[in-house]
């Protein structure tokens, strides 16, 4: 194992991810662990993340100075190699000229062991105010740039390491190289770190928490729950109930197809309410985006925990928190620090004990596990969908024709997505009922009937997003589908906006 101390830089998640990509098992911790705690996981490598700090701000994130007496190998990153050289007594300064974005540097060294077997020139990617002046005693300079005459220092002795670039991004030519370099010819980490491994290690651990215990799990039909239910279920059996809060706001045939699958395929227990009539009953009339969003969220946590309190003797509640939720909710950065309620508003008299068997993984590796465990494609490649479901995609208020015309819409659009081979390069795709009326011609006739609009983004994760471009012959395909298939509608549009300035949902 290797870990990663986080100082707050953006990039912080990538340098987990890509030593993972290496074999090699990774997680990030908090920058305060003390080096007592170090010792107990007995990593083969530390790495000091970058971080928008300076090291001469007054609050800048600190390291436990017995850290560097482990014997542990250290590569300091940006930020983590100005840390390291103010704590081993070299020199940071100012850079004249704060540096943001691609440079040029030079390999000094050809026995550095970074950059075994690279190029003497390389592309990198920089991002700095500070920059280390003079290295610590032990140090010699391994590459240079022109505004950053160190930019990449090493102390093979004590296998201390500092680079000022970003290794971990694209944009640096032999990021990986070199991390890969410093994970096995420096930290000798063996790549054994696999997801047969892991679901192995979780069942186990699973367990031996749970004992003859019973757990519940909230299931969305999301993919992460749906792992979370099999991952368990695999471990004991039915010791585990599901409960499915079918709203009546799925997509065409959802809840049929995760309980077939989950029930039919893989044998879960699982408790399906359809609760449609009660959310459409709380919806009716209601217009505003904002307080749709909250019935529904009310709702749904009474209806689940009303079957909830049906049940008896459960000691635990299952979650699929995913790793990105986990930092999201700090390592004690300030600048990553968001609170994060994965199933807000549990009543306090059902003290559960949490299990969250995916809470270090990031969600590709989460589909790996999926798909080791036999899930079919339709559950481990489902594109984002949001818990209030077609209800914000029905513009104004819901009605279930309205809802009929949206979901038939998007069966239809998401049918020749998948024709045209585009379902898992499109980041999520689907239809919106703007509920405008627009004048047609159909056979001899004048119609005057619904608009329907696509929307389909390419997204990393939510925050901003770009329009993706389908091909006209694909669009067209939709479109006819889609007018000559669903009554009362007589006109489609494209959504080109990307966000921002638009968000991805209409409401
Ligand atoms: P927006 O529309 O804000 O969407 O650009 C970003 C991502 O979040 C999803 N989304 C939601 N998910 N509850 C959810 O669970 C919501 O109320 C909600 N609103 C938007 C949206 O589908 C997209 O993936």
């Amino acid at each position: 194992e290797i870990i990663v101390l986080d100082y707050g830089s953006q990039y912080n998640q990538l340098i987990t991810r890509r030593i993972r990509e290496f074999g090699v098992y990774s997680e990030l911790k908090s920058h305060k662990i003390t080096a007592d705690e170090v010792r107990k996981i007995a990593p083969k490598g530390i790495i000091f993340s970058g971080g928008p700090n300076s090291v001469y701000d007054k609050d800048a994130f600190k390291v436990d100075p017995e850290i560097y007496d482990l014997g542990i190998p250290i590569l300091g990153i940006c930020y983590g190699m100005q840390l390291m050289t103010q704590d081993l007594k070299g020199d940071v300064e100012p850079a004249d000229n704060r540096e943001y974005g691609r440079a040029q540097i030079k390999v000094t060294d050809p026995n550095a062991v970074l950059f075994k077997g690279l190029p003497e020139e390389q592309t990198v990617w920089m991002s700095h105010g500070d920059l280390v002046k003079r290295v610590p005693a032990g140090f010699e300079v391994t590459a240079t740039s022109k505004n950053c005459p160190i930019s990449s220092m090493a102390d093979d002795a004590r296998k201390f390491y500092g680079i000022q670039f970003h290794a971990e991004v694209q944009n640096t030519e032999y990021g990986h190289e070199i991390l890969k370099h410093f994970a096995f010819d420096v930290c000798h980490a063996r790549d054994n770190w696999t997801m047969d491994d892991f679901i192995d290690m979780q069942i186990e651990k699973i367990r031996e928490t749970v004992g003859d215990k019973k757990v519940l799990l909230g299931l969305s039909g999301g993919v992460d729950s749906s792992v979370v239910g099999v991952l368990l279920h695999k471990a004991i059996g039915d010791q585990l109930t599901s409960i499915f809060v079918d709203h009546g706001l799925l997509r065409k045939n959802e809840a049929q197809e995760v309980m077939d699958s989950l029930v039919g395929k893989f044998g879960l227990n699982i408790v399906e309410v359809d609760a449609s009539k009660r959310f459409l009953g709380k919806l009716d009339g209601v217009s505003d985006p904002e307080k749709k969003r909250k019935i529904i969220g009310n709702e749904f946590i009474q209806v689940f925990n009303d079957e909830a309190k049906k049940l008896d003797g459960i000691e635990f509640l299952a979650q699929g928190t995913l790793y990105t939720d986990v930092i999201e909710s700090g390592t004690d950065t300030a600048q990553t620090i968001k609170s994060h309620h994965n199933v807000g508003g549990l009543p306090e008299d059902m003290p559960f004990k949490l299990i969250e068997p995916l809470r270090t993984l990031f969600k590709d590796e989460v589909r790996e596990v999926g798909t080791k465990l036999g899930m079919p494609d339709n559950l481990v490649w489902r594109q984002p969908f949001p818990g209030p479901g077609l209800a914000i995609r029905v513009i104004g208020a819901v009605t279930p024709d309205k809802l009929k015309l949206v979901r038939d819409s998007d069966a239809i659009l998401r049918d020749e997505i998948k024709k045209a081979g585009l379902d898992r390069e499109i980041w999520q795709y689907f239809t919106v009922l703007p509920g405008i009326k627009s004048v047609g011609v159909m056979g001899d006739g004048r119609t005057y009937d619904y608009t329907i609009g696509i929307r389909a983004v390419n997204s990393i994760d939510g925050m901003t997003a770009d329009f993706a471009r389908i091909p006209w012959d694909v669009l067209q395909n939709i479109s006819v589908r889609i007018v000559n298939e669903v009554p009362h509608v007589n006109r489609v549009i494209y959504d080109i906006t990307s966000k921002p300035p638009a968000t991805i949902e209409w409401e």
